[in-house]
């Protein structure tokens, strides 16, 4: 019996050793020919009161390619005359929109067909980007406003070289994707970037997860209520958007002037049913991000919600949502009522967002 059991353990502990031996040699390999240091992948750190943000398995975020994307962001070497950079149409003391209605800071001056949107919150954006959702994914949206002549109108092998003659640059994208600097690298790391841009510190987001005692007053309340009621239809949930298309009667007319660029969402699909449907953006810093629409056609908070109110426009694709007033177009509220529904957007506001250094412009240092 004993022998039995020494013969066994040593049968073991020989086929451990071999087993040892060859992970030992397997290994040994490729860790002397990689001397590359990885990066240090990281998790987005989301807020309690968000649900969980979905991933780009082909781009995993780290700290480095969140801090290499923010480089390019605000690096006018992206665009052809060296003048622009993402930050000229998005800024982030407007929670990375630019307070005009169309702006013409392109590089053909041309005034564009649309608002810049506030840039925040994008990694749960994932029924498209763009108004009408003409872009996939932030891993290659950043193609379009890079290429196109009215934005930063940039040859992708000019900005690879321009980009290569920066040595910090150079060190940057080796580690963050182990290759040399490539124009889908800087569309990845510009995604990394946008995806860390998680906005969720509000007055009301203090509130909900009871954070430091802070209470919204009665008519804030009373605000929540309403837009719960009246417009969580569509701003839905915590992220006060559902990031889908919907045509909230803007318009009923929806010429194909400047490639379909008023026909909304169905530009993308060709369904006459989606004529006139724009994504709908979040009620989160709304009060940061005048003026309003994907045109930018309303001043002030108060011209949205008369145009709520007063001047839904029909046609077949107007949401049934519009239609709130006893099935006729418009949603009701009283002059009270707008001004609590205003009070509870305002609390919506994130000014650790627009002032948190660590995603303003590096270079100004
Ligand atoms: C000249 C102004 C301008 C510049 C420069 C610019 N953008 Fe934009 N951006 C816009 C406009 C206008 C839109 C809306 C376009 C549309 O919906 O058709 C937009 C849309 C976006 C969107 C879509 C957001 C959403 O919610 O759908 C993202 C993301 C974005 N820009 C990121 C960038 C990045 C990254 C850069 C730099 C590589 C950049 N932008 C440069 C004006 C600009
Ligand atoms: C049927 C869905 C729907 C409902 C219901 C709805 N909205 Fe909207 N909202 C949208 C869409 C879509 C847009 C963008 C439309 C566009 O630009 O063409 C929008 C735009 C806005 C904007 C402008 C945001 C920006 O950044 O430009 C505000 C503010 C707004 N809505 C507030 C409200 C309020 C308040 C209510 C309730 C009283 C409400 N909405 C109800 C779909 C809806």
């Amino acid at each position: 019996m004993m022998i039995k059991i020494k013969y066994v353990n040593l049968k073991r502990i020989t086929i451990l050793l071999w087993l040892s031996l060859l992970i030992v040699s397997c290994k040994k390999e490729p860790l002397v020919e990689e001397e590359l240091p990885l990066p240090s992948f990281v998790k987005l750190a989301v807020p309690s009161n968000l649900p969980t943000a979905p991933e780009d398995p082909d781009n995993p975020l780290s700290k480095e390619g969140i801090e290499l994307g923010r480089r390019l962001f605000y690096d006018t070497r992206l665009s052809a005359s060296n003048r622009i950079s993402c930050a000229s149409c998005h800024h982030q003391e407007l929670a990375f929109t630019d307070g005009v209605a169309l702006n013409d800071k392109g590089e053909s001056r041309k005034v564009l067909h649309r608002h810049s949107p506030a840039l925040f919150n994008l990694a749960w954006a994932n029924k498209g980007l763009f108004w009408d959702g003409g872009s996939t994914n932030l891993e290659s949206q950043a193609f379009a406003p890079i290429t196109s002549p009215d934005e930063m109108h940039q040859d992708l092998l000019i900005m690879e070289s321009e980009l290569k003659q920066i040595p910090d640059y150079v060190q940057r994208f080796k580690l963050v994707f182990q290759d040399e600097i490539k124009s889908k690298y800087v569309a990845k790391a510009l995604a990394q970037f946008q995806r860390s841009l998680i906005s969720a510190n509000s007055k009301y987001d203090k509130y909900i997860r009871k954070e430091d005692n802070i209470q919204l007053s009665t008519l804030e309340l009373q605000g929540l209520s309403l837009v719960e009621k009246k417009c969580k239809g569509c701003h839905s949930g915590e992220l006060f958007t559902d990031y889908a298309y919907h045509n909230n009667g803007l318009d009923s007319m929806f010429s194909d002037e400047h490639e379909g660029i008023y026909q909304g969402r169905y530009r993308v699909t060709f369904n006459p049913l989606d004529l006139g449907k724009f994504k709908t953006p979040s009620l989160r810093n709304v009060a940061l991000t005048a003026p309003y629409m994907h045109d930018g056609r309303f001043n002030t908070l108060n011209e949205v919600l008369n145009h709520y109110m007063n001047h839904v426009k029909v046609s077949v694709s107007t949401d049934q949502l519009m239609y709130q007033n006893n099935g006729e177009a418009g949603i009701p509220m009283s002059i009270q009522e707008k001004e609590a529904i205003i009070a509870f957007l305002n609390t919506l506001s994130d000014f650790d967002f627009i002032n948190n250094k660590s995603i303003s412009n590096p270079h100004n240092k």
